[in-house]
């Protein structure tokens, strides 16, 4: 298992340029299953998911080439409508399967996601949906096994659901009337899987909205379609952050600065100047105290989950007593007792963490939990002083591509350290 040594406290300068984003690549990569066709796929992060995603879709029968970030999926011999429960344990976005192979081949047989690192992580709404649209749907062995075709139908989500919007939307690929999804996800990753169904033969209206209006294509011709996965608006505002925590000016660039707006607004209200910025780079600089401020996260355009773990970093090092409300997810603070071992001073309250901002962070040895929990350890080990070692990096390889080339680029001293 990799560990990363970094040596704080760093101080940055130079750019950064930020990759794909994951969270849109994974259902554009799966949707592909959902029509017969050729696809070319650009601006895909190199990253343990992704790669996950190329292994289901090669079991389901596809057949992928990978070129840098291009990657050409062909989805016409798949053949094999089941994702087994080996590729879905490792990663949570292949259920998202399940739209694709229902809407290709009427039957799909899809392990169940166990838990995950910050708890309970429901697929109750998705399979809801599939029921209401018409498949039969019974669980087999840990596995779900949905059968039937789907049909045209009103989805109202209880609560407004990233993964449920976007395999329901992919399910629609041979629906003829329509199908209408209310209290939709309104997040950009849930855009641009809409702009690529839509270049898949959907019609969808309301795009960015909470209503979506959705008509399959029925066509069975094959297709050859190109997309450009927009950018990662997590890995954004982590390089955001880094900034901050270090005390430093540093060029972001390939980013849709209006996907960023919330965590921009609230890094501002903290302290950090922006010297420049156009649609897709940003120059930014921190000096002085970061501003201790209570945030909650919420869905898009609010504060993102993702985020939360970063922000709790920051807020570590603030000249006060802040809050930090995970809305979204209630457990999601397995890095709490990790910071705490750097020197950070939180209690934790229900899904309420209450960060009293200290001093200085010293350096530790401390363990990734999960993604985002990762990249707060990276962030606060910028600032601690000494030689930090992040244990268990491989949460992070998920969701970073090259995270400590990109470090080492604007001058910090990381190293992976490989225990094998
Ligand atoms: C969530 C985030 C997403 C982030 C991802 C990974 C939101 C709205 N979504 O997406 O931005 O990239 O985590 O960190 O911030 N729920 C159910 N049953 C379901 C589906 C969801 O009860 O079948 C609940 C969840 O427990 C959660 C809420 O609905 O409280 C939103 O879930 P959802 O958006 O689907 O979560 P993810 O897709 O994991």
């Amino acid at each position: 298992m990799d560990s990363f040594r970094i040596k704080g406290p760093a101080k940055l300068s130079g750019e950064v340029s930020i990759s794909g984003s994951k969270n849109a690549a994974l259902p554009i990569m799966v949707a592909t299953i959902a029509r017969s066709g050729i696809y070319k796929l650009n601006n895909i992060p190199n990253l343990r998911d992704t790669r996950t995603m190329i292994k289901l879709i090669e079991t389901i029968g596809g057949k992928v080439k990978k070129n840098g970030n291009q990657i050409l999926i062909d989805t016409k011999s798949c053949n094999n409508p089941e994702a087994p429960y080996e590729l879905v344990k490792t990663m949570r976005a292949s259920f998202y399967v399940l739209g694709p192979l229902l809407s290709r081949f009427n039957t799909a047989k899809v392990s169940l996601p166990g838990g995950c690192a910050w708890g309970p992580r429901p697929v109750d709404y998705h399979i809801k949906a599939f029921k209401q649209m018409g498949a039969s749907v019974k669980l087999d062995r840990g596995y779900i096994k949905a059968d039937g075709k789907l049909k045209a139908g009103v989805i109202d989500f209880k609560v407004s659901s990233v993964g449920a919007t976007g395999n329901v939307l992919m399910g629609c690929m041979n629906v003829s009337d329509e199908v209408i999804i209310k209290n939709a996800a309104r997040e950009p990753e849930i855009v641009d899987l809409c702009e690529f169904l839509i270049k898949m033969g959907m019609t969808i209206n309301g795009l960015g909205t909470s209503e979506l209006r959705i008509k399959g294509c029925n066509d069975n011709v094959d297709i050859s379609i190109e997309h450009d996965i927009i950018p990662d608006r997590i890995e954004a505002g982590t390089f955001l952050a880094s900034s901050i925590i270090t005390q430093s000016k540093i060029t972001i660039k390939n980013i849709n600065l209006d996907h960023l707006q919330a965590v921009l607004n609230s890094f501002k209200q903290i302290g950090l100047q922006v010297i420049n910025q156009s649609k897709t780079s940003i120059t930014v600089k921190h000096e002085g105290d970061i501003k201790f401020k209570n945030i909650k996260t919420d869905i898009y355009p609010g504060f993102p989950t993702d985020m939360q773990p970063q922000w709790i970093a920051l807020m570590c090092l603030s000249n006060g007593l802040s809050k930090m409300e995970d809305t979204i997810y209630h457990d999601r603070f397995s890095h709490i007792p990790e910071l705490l071992r750097l020197g950070a001073n939180i209690k934790l309250e229900k899904n309420i963490a209450i960060i009293t901002g200290v001093d200085k962070l010293m350096s530790a040895d401390v363990m990734c939990t999960d993604l985002r929990a990762g990249a707060a350890l990276v962030l606060a080990s910028l600032a601690a002083r000494g030689s930090t070692t992040i244990g268990r990096i491989y949460h992070v390889d998920r969701g970073y591509e090259d995270f400590e080339k990109k470090l080492e680029i604007l001058g910090v001293d990381v190293k992976r350290i490989n225990s094998n």
